[in-house]
């Protein structure tokens, strides 16, 4: 039997993307998934992709940006399924620009998203995990977590924070003693609606050029499987995963 089969896995971020990929993918492994973001009619098309494909799907629209919010989801999978084995905590924007261009309100957002919203959901799924003595969370930090470059001041503020927490979270779990994996993952340029945050027109110009060398968002869903997949008392900690011609 496949060590994903009937595990409940929560992913934030669900209603495109990566989020999205590593629904469908961990679905036809067997995992119950738990779809969360804000765009309804998008999780409620992918929760009838899944069901139709034999796999089994709920879904709860959620802001991560609420901790209310991500506390009731963690509730709500666990009246529906009893249990939570994963966080996909894979919610995220990416609104980029140089600083001196003051889009104070985008900086705020991504904080908000980025960072506020990858501990609320730790927040929300660590008591029953740390009670079970087991679980894995696994949180999407970036390249962009590992360099800085000129107009992703923030962005990349906001995802070496996501590294940050990812190895701090690691250690008090290990030195706990609560069996709770931690994987950071940190992908290079994917094709997905991510770019769609940036407003400023000449920072997207740019991007719009880098991302000519995307890959698709199925290659971090395997990737995201794979950590999922490993036996319980191995935690695959770290990943990057870029494109293969993907220079910084
Ligand atoms: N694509 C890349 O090149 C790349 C590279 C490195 C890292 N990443 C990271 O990978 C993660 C997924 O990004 P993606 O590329 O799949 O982008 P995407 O297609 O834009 O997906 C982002 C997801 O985040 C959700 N989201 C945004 N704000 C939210 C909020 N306040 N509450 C709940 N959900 C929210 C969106 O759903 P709703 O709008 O429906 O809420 C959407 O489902 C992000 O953390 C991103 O930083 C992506």
């Amino acid at each position: 039997m496949s060590n994903i089969q009937d595990k409940v896995v929560i992913i934030t971020g669900a209603s495109s993307g990566i989020g999205a990929a590593a629904a469908k993918e961990l679905a036809a492994k067997g995992a119950k998934l738990v779809l969360a973001a804000r765009r309804e009619e998008r999780l409620e098309q992918l929760q009838k992709e899944i069901q139709n494909d034999g796999g089994q799907a709920i879904y709860k629209v959620t802001d991560v940006t609420s901790h209310e919010q991500m506390e009731e989801l963690a509730a709500y999978a666990l009246k529906e399924f009893g249990k939570i084995d994963v966080l996909v905590n894979n919610a995220g924007i990416m609104p980029q620009a140089f600083l001196f261009k003051k889009k104070v309100d985008e900086w705020d957002k991504m904080i908000d998203v980025n960072i506020k919203g990858v501990l609320y959901a730790i927040a929300a799924v660590l008591p029953s995990m740390r009670e079970r003595k087991s679980g894995h969370i696994i949180n999407l930090s970036s390249v962009a977590g590992h360099n800085i470059y000129p107009g992703g001041t923030v962005y990349c503020g906001t995802k070496y924070a996501v590294k940050a927490i990812s190895e701090g979270l690691r250690q008090e779990e290990a030195i706990s003693g609560t069996n709770i994996r931690v994987t950071n993952v940190s992908p290079g340029a994917v094709s997905s609606e991510l770019l769609e945050t940036t407003t400023d027109a000449e920072t997207k110009t740019g991007l719009d050029d880098f991302y000519k060398i995307a890959i698709d968002a199925d290659s971090i869903a395997r990737a995201i499987t794979f950590a999922v997949e490993q036996p319980s008392d191995v935690a695959i900690n770290e990943m990057i995963i870029r494109p293969t011609v993907q220079v910084g």
